[in-house]
């Protein structure tokens, strides 16, 4: 896409100064219906709601947004993708390894109807330049920034006697400085929108105690940023909230990787930790991703949102 493209100009205009208060407020105009799937043929049988019956009623106000999700060409961070692009958001995805990601960008262009409305970045958010790459192409792809979901973690190490400072450094590196980082980039574009949503990925275990003792510190970390960023950045019109994720089972992912090494641990752990008794899917993530990233969430900042099917202990 150029800049001379109509999708650029529109954004320029909303560019040129705040934008009216109206924006912020719930859409009330329910006429706009994006063509997508039909939720119930993506829930699977035992899901809360199945049989339900999903409608289209909900116009989340997203279209035309521009959103970057870090970490998107597999799991959660790509549901996120994929729902923000079938609520007409333009989306930039990003990982590492550049086949997946490709493919990923195809899949997410699908749902957008339009591959000028997707933009695939391979880069390695944790580094400086790398985030910085993401932030700047995106903006000069798509004219502005309005939505950042924060996404991407790694934290090895065992107990307190086998993990040194190289473990605890690493865990710190690749999970809570890009959230800093990534904000500090998108924040100075959202505020030239008049406002913005952060989302970042944390999970149930940074609200209560559970998997590695470094996951869990940085987890607490992420839901602690989001708090301290969400009352920064309210009198500027950005909304923060952290989400937490129970365990959620994908392909490639790193409780499919378990399953596929020990069925027999897995299926008592689902029968033991997941009172639905499943995990959740990146899609059930992905949707709650977008209402939070959408203007029907206006009232909705600062908050961690647990979406783990009863899966946590915590209050
Ligand atoms: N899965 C769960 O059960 C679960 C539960 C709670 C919370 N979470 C959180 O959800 C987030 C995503 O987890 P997931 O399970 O979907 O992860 P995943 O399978 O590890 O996928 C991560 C995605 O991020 C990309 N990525 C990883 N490191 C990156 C880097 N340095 N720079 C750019 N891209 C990078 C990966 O692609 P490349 O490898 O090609 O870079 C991939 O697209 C994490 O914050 C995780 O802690 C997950």
């Amino acid at each position: 896409m150029t800049a001379s493209t109509p999708d650029v100009v529109r954004e320029a205009r909303v560019v040129a100064g705040p934008r009216p208060v109206a924006d912020y407020l719930p859409a009330t105009d329910p006429v706009h219906v994006h063509c997508r799937q039909p939720r119930q043929a993506r829930v699977p049988s035992r899901a809360v709601g199945a049989g339900l019956g999903y409608h289209h009623a909900m116009d989340l106000g997203l279209k035309d947004k521009v959103a970057i999700v870090t970490g998107s060409s597999r799991g959660l961070g790509f549901a996120a993708a994929r729902a923000l692009a079938g609520e007409g958001c333009r989306v930039c995805l990003c990982a590492r390894s550049a086949e997946r990601l490709q493919q990923a960008a195809e899949e997410v262009a699908e749902r957008a109807g339009s591959d000028t409305r997707v933009l695939a970045v391979v880069a390695d958010v944790t580094t400086p330049a790398g985030i910085a790459d993401v932030v700047e192409r995106t903006v000069d792809a798509f004219g502005g920034l309005d939505v950042l979901v924060s996404n991407v973690a790694q934290a090895r190490g065992g107990g307190l006697l086998e993990t040194g400072d190289d473990d605890w450094q690493e865990a710190f590196d690749q999970t809570l400085l890009p959230s800093v980082r990534a904000a500090r980039l998108a924040v100075p574009h959202m505020k030239r929108r008049g406002g913005g949503a952060i989302v970042i990925t944390a999970s149930i275990y940074g609200r209560e105690s559970g998997g590695r003792m470094t996951y869990n510190a940085m987890k607490a970390g992420q839901i602690s940023l989001a708090k301290a960023l969400a009352q920064q950045l309210a009198p500027s019109g950005i909304r923060v909230n952290s989400i937490c994720p129970g365990s959620i089972l994908f392909e490639g992912g790193s409780w499919w990787k378990r399953q596929q090494e020990n069925p027999v641990w897995i299926a008592d752990f689902v029968k033991r930790e997941l009172p639905f008794g499943r995990f959740g899917t990146p899609e059930e993530v992905g949707d709650v991703v977008a209402f939070l990233c959408s203007p029907r969430a206006s009232w909705v900042s600062g908050a961690a949102v647990v979406i783990d099917g009863c899966q946590g202990r915590a209050f």
